[in-house]
């Protein structure tokens, strides 16, 4: 299978096209010049066949003056003037207008008599046909070409007997020069038309393929070195390609950031785990070597274990969250919640599990917001915010929760009044694994995984989450998602269930 893969030949996409163009004005003009061909030839046969037709009645009509059988002395007599008789009894040929006339125009004229025995002829006939008494013309095979044969009695004027019978040929000479001509006409024409179609089909599309080209060398060189950031060069043009061009752009560059994000996340992972992992194991060489004997040792040794495992186990499922955030967009999109619900639902649940602090909520929407978001992500987000304005509240345990409406979004704010952030810090609190203050934040059980989270969902919903904090006074962290819809019932909303 992978052989034949190979195996089949590179055909550029140009070729085909020029081949293509080609190829279709090729048909549409032999569609045109055969149509054309068709209707001029069977004009110019109609017009010998009239020629014939009334050469015919012209001689029959001269001819039929006679009132006796025809014979060489009458037809002479009848159709040569004395002064050229001589001439054509001698074996020359005749001058009489009317024959001249017949015979420039190719006819050949045979006049027999009644016993169909030739009497008169003006040239070597080309065909043998039927004599008839009707007046019958025939197209019929001669040695080269078809010639046109016009047969029929020749009946006296005098008393309507067949007094002879008269044969005209048309050689159709002058038919098949312009037959032959038009066909050469047509030929080099064909060419022409053939060989501009295909010349402007190849550049045409060599100018307008030219993203695909720059497209296929960038993949090339991407594929031999993933770590390349080389981009495909964006042309000035508004269309199709165009679009396609700064889609693959933004395809690789998000490509790259997960790639070195991802080498970023297994890096700092690993030494994420390296501490719970050496305490614990301090700790059981320490019990293995003597502190099993000692019961106060053994006790501190196995709780302190116990709370480096819980560690790890949050450690985990925070990863875990992380990497899930980042498949929001594509796992979540279609997703319908009631902000206000949620906020209120967890503004109830803290106000419940921490009768310590002071939870407020100011609610300035006066109904049901629908934001394209999964609840449970923004029920995360709520309890990733609150968790941290409780564990950095130092005196003053107050946290305010506020809803508010923008244009066409919807704000939730969750404030404190605890140690809050420097300046320098606040970007930084969003990145994974980083903590103001490393020593403090593992006592209370962080592991600088919570903001990153809550951004990346956020984001993840094209909503914005940002921070305001002054060190002493306290932090705000403020949410922002756009509003798909207004439900006074809240009937669209998604829960937990809803999604399994
Ligand atoms: N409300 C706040 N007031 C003061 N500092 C804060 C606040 N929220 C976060 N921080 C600082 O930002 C850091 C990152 O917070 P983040 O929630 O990401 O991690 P964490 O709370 O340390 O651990 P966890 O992963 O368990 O949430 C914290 O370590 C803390 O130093
Ligand atoms: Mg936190």
């Amino acid at each position: 299978m992978e052989k034949a893969k190979k195996q089949k030949k590179f055909f550029s996409l140009k070729l085909k096209w020029a081949l293509g163009t080609s190829v279709g004005s090729f048909i549409i003009f032999c569609i045109v010049a055969m149509s054309l061909f068709s209707a001029f030839t069977q004009n110019l046969l109609h017009s010998e066949r009239e020629l014939l037709d009334s050469g015919m009645s012209v001689i029959s009509q001269q001819l039929g003056r006679s009132d006796t059988t025809l014979d060489r002395t009458q037809i002479s007599n009848i159709i040569i003037p004395d002064r050229e008789r001589d001439n054509f009894i001698s074996g020359q040929r005749y001058r009489r207008p009317i024959i001249q006339e017949l015979s420039d125009s190719h006819l050949i004229v045979n006049i027999y008599n009644p016993q169909k025995r030739n009497i008169f002829s003006t040239g070597e006939s080309l065909s043998h046909v039927q004599l008839s008494r009707s007046k019958q013309v025939r197209e019929v095979k001669g040695p080269t070409h078809n010639v046109l044969v016009g047969t029929q009695a020749i009946y006296s004027h005098h008393n309507h007997r067949v007094i002879g019978y008269l044969q005209v040929e048309n050689k159709l000479n002058a038919y098949y020069k312009s037959y032959n001509q038009f066909k050469l006409v047509c030929f080099f024409a064909m060419l022409l038309v053939v060989l501009t179609s295909g010349l402007l089909g190849y550049f045409l599309s060599y100018f307008l393929l030219q993203p695909l080209g720059d497209i296929h060398d960038t993949v090339k060189e991407i594929s031999q070195d993933p770590t390349k950031s080389i981009r495909v060069p964006i042309t000035g043009r508004n269309d199709e390609l165009a679009e396609l061009t700064a889609m693959f752009n933004e395809m690789l560059d998000r490509m790259q950031r997960y790639i070195e994000q991802q080498s970023q996340f297994v890096g700092d992972v690993s030494h994420e785990l390296r501490t719970p992992v050496a305490i614990i194991q301090g700790h059981l060489e320490m019990l293995q070597r003597w502190g099993k004997d000692d019961p106060n040792v053994l006790d501190d040794s196995l709780a302190a274990s116990l709370a480096e495992t819980k560690r790890m186990k949050n450690l985990v499922q925070e990863m875990l969250d992380l990497s899930r955030a980042e498949q929001v967009e594509i796992n979540f999109r279609n997703q319908r919640t009631v902000v206000n619900d949620v906020v209120h639902q967890v503004f109830n649940n803290f106000k419940m599990l921490y009768p310590k602090f002071t939870f407020t909520l100011d609610d300035d929407l006066h109904s049901p917001v629908i934001s394209n978001i999964y609840r449970d992500h923004l029920e995360q987000v709520l309890v990733i915010l609150c968790d941290n304005a409780i564990k950095y509240s130092q005196e003053r345990r107050e946290v305010h929760i506020s809803l508010s409406r923008g244009m066409n979004t919807v704000e939730i704010g969750v404030q404190d009044f605890g140690e809050g952030i420097a300046p320098e810090d606040v970007k930084k609190v969003f990145d994974r694994f980083y903590r103001v203050d490393k020593a403090r934040s593992r006592k209370k059980g962080g592991n600088g995984l919570g903001l990153s989270i809550a951004k990346r969902l956020i984001e993840g919903y094209h909503g914005s989450i940002a921070l305001e904090s002054s060190i002493g006074a306290g932090s705000i962290f403020r949410i922002i998602l756009p509003i798909i819809g207004e439900d006074d019932l809240g009937k669209n909303s998604t829960s937990a269930e809803d999604k399994n």
